[in-house]
C-alpha cells in the first residue's frame, strides 16, 4: 500500500469562472484570476489499496456516499487512467472551511485530492500538469495549485491551466461568514442553468473576456483601485446573470447585500475596499493589508469574519507533520 498526503487553500476569485466550455473536461468559457487564501486549508491523504473492492471517500470522519462519493471515484479514475493502474483507494479529508456555502471548499479539496493522489499513484506531475488534473476535479481548484494570485487560462485540455501572477501590492481578503450551512442549488447545476437560460449569460461571458484583460493590465500597473472595481463589478455582474435563470436562483441574502452597502461606505470613508461574493451569500472584502482591521472591525456587525492574506500553493506532507 502507497500513500501521500497534500494539503492546499481555498481561493477567491477577482475575476470569476462561471460558465463551461466543455463539462466532461471541465474546461472554462473564459480565463478567471484569484487570491489563494492563508486560512481554512484541506489536509487529504490518499492511501492506494490494490486488494480493496472499492474506493472509499471520508470527509470529516464520515464516511461519503452519494455525490461526494461519485465526484472523488471519478476523479481517481483519472489518476488511475495516468497511472495506468486500476487498484482503488482510501482517501481521508480534512476540511476547515464550511463545505458547499460558497466558500470554495471545492477548490482546496480538489487541489489537495489532486495533489495527494498523484504522489499515491506514483505519478510526477510538475505544477501545470497538476493544475490540469485538480481542473478536472473542480475548475477553481486549477488555482488552488499556486499560492498568492493566479491566472487560470481558457482554452483546449492542454492550455487550461492556472499560472502564478505576482502581487500587485499587499493586499488582504475580509472574508465574512454570512451562512455557512449548505447551498441550495451546487455551482455545477447553477452554472448549467445559468448557461441554458439566463438572457444575460453571453454577455456574462463577453465582458468577462474584458474584465480579464483589464485585470492582467491593472495586476501589471500595480493599480489596485482598477483591480478593485473590476473584482466588485465582475461579482456583480455573475451574480446578476445567475438570478437572471429560470428557474431564478438568488445567492445573495439581504445581509450579503447589506455588506456591499458597507464597503461602499468604507470607501467614501477612504478605505480602498471592494466587495466579491462566490456562489453563496457569505461576502469577501479585498482591501489593503493595512485596512484589513479597520475592514474587518465594520463587516463584523453583520457576521463572524475571518481576515485572510496571500495564503500558500498545494504541499506535500511529510508522514508525521500535519
Ligand atoms: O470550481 P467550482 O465548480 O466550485 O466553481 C466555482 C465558481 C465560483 O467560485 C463562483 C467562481 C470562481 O471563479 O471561483
Amino acid at each position: 500500500m502507497t500513500q501521500a498526503t497534500a494539503q492546499a487553500h481555498p481561493n477567491i476569485a477577482l475575476v470569476k469562472y462561471w460558465g463551461k466550455r466543455d463539462t466532461a473536461l471541465n474546461l472554462p468559457a473564459t480565463g478567471s484570476v484569484s487570491m489563494t487564501l492563508d486560512v481554512f486549508p484541506t489536509t487529504t491523504t490518499v492511501q492506494v489499496d490494490a486488494s480493496a473492492a472499492e474506493d472509499e471517500f471520508i470527509l470529516n470522519d464520515v464516511l461519503r456516499d452519494g455525490v461526494p462519493a461519485e465526484r472523488t471515484r471519478r476523479f481517481l479514475d483519472i489518476v488511475r487512467a495516468m497511472a495506468g493502474t486500476d487498484a482503488r483507494a482510501r482517501v481521508t479529508s480534512h476540511n476547515t472551511v464550511p463545505s458547499a456555502a460558497g466558500l470554495a471548499s471545492s477548490a482546496s479539496g480538489f487541489a489537495a485530492l489532486a495533489g495527494a493522489a498523484a504522489a499515491a499513484y506514483g505519478l510526477d506531475l510538475d505544477d501545470r500538469q497538476l493544475s490540469r488534473l485538480a481542473r478536472r476535479g473542480s475548475g477553481s481548484a486549477a488555482r488552488s495549485i499556486f499560492g498568492g494570485f493566479a491566472l487560470w487560462h481558457a482554452g483546449d485540455d492542454e492550455e487550461s491551466f492556472a499560472e502564478p501572477l505576482a502581487a500587485p501590492a499587499d493586499l488582504a481578503m475580509v472574508v465574512t461568514i454570512v451562512d455557512a450551512g449548505e447551498k441550495q442549488v451546487s455551482s455545477r447545476e447553477a452554472m448549467r442553468r445559468t448557461a441554458l437560460t439566463s438572457p444575460y449569460y453571453p454577455a456574462w461571458v463577453s465582458s468577462t473576456e474584458q474584465s480579464l484583460a483589464a485585470a492582467q493590465e491593472a495586476f501589471r500597473d500595480a493599480d489596485v483601485a482598477r483591480i478593485g472595481r473590476i473584482t466588485e463589478t465582475n461579482a456583480l455582474r455573475m451574480h446578476a446573470a445567475i438570478q437572471g435563470s429560470d428557474p431564478s436562483i438568488r445567492y445573495l441574502s439581504p445581509t450579503s447585500v447589506a455588506i456591499f452597502d458597507r464597503v461602499e461606505q468604507l470607501r467614501a470613508e477612504g478605505l480602498t475596499v471592494f466587495a466579491t461574493a462566490d456562489a453563496g451569500p457569505n461576502v469577501v472584502a479585498l482591501c489593503l493589508a493595512e485596512e484589513a482591521p479597520a475592514v474587518d472591525a465594520a463587516l463584523a456587525a453583520f457576521a463572524e469574519t475571518v481576515i485572510a492574506h496571500p495564503g500558500p500553493g498545494l504541499r506535500l506532507v511529510a508522514e508525521g507533520e500535519q
